[in-house]
């Protein structure tokens, strides 16, 4: 089949905030302790973090990780993860039913973020505490000294304030799974004093509020209008999270789940915009979809309660999962005017791109690569491509543009790149790119992921599902031409 995008310089979307290329570690499952934590390991630095999966995190470009969870942070006393590692408490987590050593905490954290070239972004507990313990952990992490939390921090080791600029009010309160779950309006409430108080303790932080749990929360929609409009002029983003599974085994339905996700970003825009026009307000708030992924390979699978580390949530993602990955991220660009931060769930080891042994090597799941070549090359601006291609029809969706794509223009470094994935099963699709107005740019890179059984996997012993590069397209007259191989992921780069 034929399909055509034309690229303007005009079509901009708008600048693409950096931390749209997040991540997230909570501590669940073997994120930490086995993930990025194992002292002993081969590869272990002097803090006992795996090297091994530093340096793979370091390809993915990750700029801002948020931490600690997740449901994880709603039963968390910040203070159990400081001071000296002897003499720290280990808690039940009653979120995932484990033990928590507390060997790894914000200091910690920090200290890894620094070694994988990212930012931490961080979650205080608004499930079983409140604004008091929030604002103290302001303190201890960004106060200069001469405080009480300031100085613990100091004595802990820590002279140099942390300087954390992104800080999650709490995670999913609506739901019911949540320790300390609430209504909209005491949540709002709560939000609302928290961040204040933290805003005071250090005015240039950021804050994120809880919006719900997923589109399909019984909260959705009036939880948003409600809790922004208490919280509105303290609090700067709004929270997303959405996972997608392919439970029915109906891989054409899956791939088309973007469509949902659009009219879910939509929707949260349109709520931010509805309380914004009702109070007649100048600011505008932005979203953080600080959760999203496919997650569903793992679930209810047996493991021993009140353990410590149990492997849980380890999803081993397929090839189909790496497109849908690819198509989520493309469908968050071109919302990049509204949405400036994204958190890939998770990192390591629980539904993420990178898994390890514990004790043993470590490797890239299928879905690590169109996050890499999208977190590097998706740099400047986004376009929005006029698109003209085929469409089908499946169980949960008519009219599916068999093609996912965005175009990133980085002006500085005069490079472009366009994303593309083909959803067909079975047909090629020879795709002409139409550069309207970028005189001087010609391909220099064309790199695919095709050919691999929709249900290929990699392992420790195999990563088979990977990029290969072919032959850079043709140009003509400013019109490139690709053919883009059944059911892939492409990236066609140029330069000026
Ligand atoms: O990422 C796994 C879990 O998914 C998080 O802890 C929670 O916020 C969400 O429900």
């Amino acid at each position: 089949m034929k399909a055509k995008i034309t690229l303007a310089k005009e079509f901009r979307i708008g600048e693409i905030d950096k931390r749209i290329y997040g991540s997230f570690i909570e501590h669940l499952g073997r994120a930490v302790y086995g993930g990025i934590y194992e002292p002993g390991h081969p590869t272990a630095d002097e803090n006992g973090f795996r090297q091994d999966v530093i340096d793979l995190v370091k390809k993915l470009n990750v700029p801002v990780v948020r931490y600690p969870g997740g449901n994880f942070v709603s039963g968390y006393n910040w203070e159990d993860g400081v001071g000296p590692v002897d003499k720290r408490p280990k808690k039940l987590d009653l979120a995932w039913g484990t033990t928590e050593p507390n060997l790894i905490g914000t200091n910690e954290f920090v200290k890894w973020c620094e070694k994988a070239n990212a930012e931490c972004m961080m979650a205080v507990n608004l499930g079983t505490r409140g604004p008091d313990e929030a604002r103290n952990l302001v303190e201890y992490c960004n106060h200069k000294s001469g405080s009480y939390w300031s100085d613990l921090r100091r004595s802990h080791g820590y002279e140099n304030p942390h300087n954390i600029k992104l800080w999650c009010l709490g995670n999913e309160m609506d739901g019911g799974w949540q320790m300390g779950a609430k209504n909209a309006v005491e949540y709002g409430r709560t939000a609302l004093e928290a961040s204040k108080m933290m805003k005071w303790t250090d005015g240039s932080i950021e804050t994120v509020l809880c919006g719900s749990s997923s589109r399909y929360s019984g909260t959705f929609g009036e939880w948003e209008v409600q809790s922004l409009d208490i919280a509105y002029d303290s609090i700067d983003y709004v929270s997303l999270h959405q996972y997608y599974g392919n439970q029915e085994d109906d891989t054409p339905s899956f791939l088309a789940k973007t469509l949902g996700l659009d009219e879910f970003i939509y929707s949260v825009i349109c709520a931010c915009d509805y309380v914004k026009a009702k109070r007649r307000s100048k600011k505008t708030i932005n979203l953080s979809f600080d959760e999203w992924n496919v997650w569903y390979h793992s679930n209810n699978r047996p493991f021993e309660r009140w353990s410590v580390a149990p492997p849980l949530l380890e999803d081993i993602y397929n090839f189909e999962d790496a497109l849908l990955v690819g198509s989520m991220l493309i469908t968050l660009l071109r919302h990049c005017d509204r949405i400036k931060i994204a958190c890939l769930a998770q990192l390591v080891n629980v539904i993420a791109p990178i898994f390890t042994k514990t004790g043993g090597g470590v490797f890239p799941q299928t879905t690590f690569f169109p996050f890499m070549h999208l977190s590097n090359y998706g740099r400047g601006s986004a376009l929005l491509p006029l698109v003209d291609c085929p469409k089908y029809d499946c169980k949960k969706f008519t009219d599916v543009p068999y093609i996912e794509t965005i175009a990133t223009f980085d002006e500085e470094n005069d490079e472009m790149t366009v994303f593309c994935v083909n959803k067909s099963l079975d047909e090629s699709v020879v795709l002409d790119v139409n550069l309207m107005d970028f005189d001087g740019y010609k391909p220099v890179e064309f790199i695919s992921m095709d050919g691999y059984g929709i249900k290929d996997e990699n392992s420790l012993e195999a990563v088979t599902v990977k990029p290969h590069t072919n032959p850079v397209p043709e140009m003509d007259e400013g019109v490139l031409t690709a053919e883009l191989k059944p059911f892939s992921w492409n990236v066609i780069r140029l330069k000026k």
